[in-house]
């Protein structure tokens, strides 16, 4: 994808804020520029200028809902970005609602990144063991049902972070079964796990 420069990423929120103007079906962009998401997850919420932060495009509205909801009352915590939790401690709950809807909405593209074939095979192995009864690939029957967050695609930096933050507290495990298959990784495969959804 061609880098976008300055002018032109504030052209594209221009846009945006006309478009959702236009559209009034979707006060979630307009909401999304307002609050400030855009400046790290980006309008189209591939997060493309922000490392640290998590793609959220396509992501289910209602995980999107609980993930801001886990923040603003402590039970995750931000390591990197405290503006992160800083912003929607502010948000209101109905704003929130709209944000998620307009970020589930958005096509989810491949985070695109470089990862070792080796540890992605015997990533797939683990997660096929150990999560895929939660988390599902975007193309498995039954998305709808899913109950965890969709892991495939998403940045290899953030899911590291997520993965090891539930492991020393800082997250808390909201769901006691995950917290069982995490206590049965072993070294190593976090690392696995890490390079075989970025091969998604
Ligand atoms: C200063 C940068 C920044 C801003 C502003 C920001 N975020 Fe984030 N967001 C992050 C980072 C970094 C994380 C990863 C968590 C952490 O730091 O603990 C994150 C995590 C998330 C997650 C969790 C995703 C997952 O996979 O579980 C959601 C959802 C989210 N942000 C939505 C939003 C929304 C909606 C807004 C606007 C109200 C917003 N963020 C504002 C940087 C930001
Ligand atoms: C019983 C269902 C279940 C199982 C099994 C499960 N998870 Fe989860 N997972 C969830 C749910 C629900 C969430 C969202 C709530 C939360 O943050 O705790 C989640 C959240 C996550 C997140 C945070 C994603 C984000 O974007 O912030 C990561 C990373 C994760 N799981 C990895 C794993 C891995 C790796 C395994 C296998 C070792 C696994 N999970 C097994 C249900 C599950």
């Amino acid at each position: 994808m061609r880098k976008l420069d300055k002018s032109t990423t504030f052209r594209s929120i221009v846009a945006l804020a006309l478009m959702s103007w236009a559209l009034p079906a979707s006060a979630g962009d307009a909401a999304a520029i307002d609050a400030g998401c855009v400046d790290c997850h980006g309008a189209d919420g591939l997060a493309s200028e922000n490392l640290n932060a998590p793609v959220i495009a396509g992501m289910p509205a209602a995980h999107i809902e609980e993930a801001i909801y886990a923040y603003r009352d402590g039970a995750r915590q931000c390591r990197f970005e405290p503006m992160m939790c800083e912003t929607v401690l502010h948000t209101s709950d109905e704003r929130i609602a709209d944000l998620a809807e307009y970020y589930a909405a958005l096509p989810r593209d491949s985070s695109r990144e470089c990862y070792d074939a080796k540890l992605a095979f015997r990533g797939k192995e683990v997660h096929e063991r150990l999560c895929s009864g939660c988390h599902l690939k975007p193309d498995d029957d039954g998305v709808e049902d899913a109950l965890g967050i969709p892991l495939h695609g998403q940045r290899g930096a953030y899911l590291r972070y997520a993965l090891e933050s539930y492991m020393d507290g800082r997250r808390e495990k909201l769901l006691e079964a995950m917290a069982r298959k995490l206590a049965e990784l072993e070294k190593g495969d976090i690392d696995a796990l890490v390079n075989y959804y970025a091969s998604y």
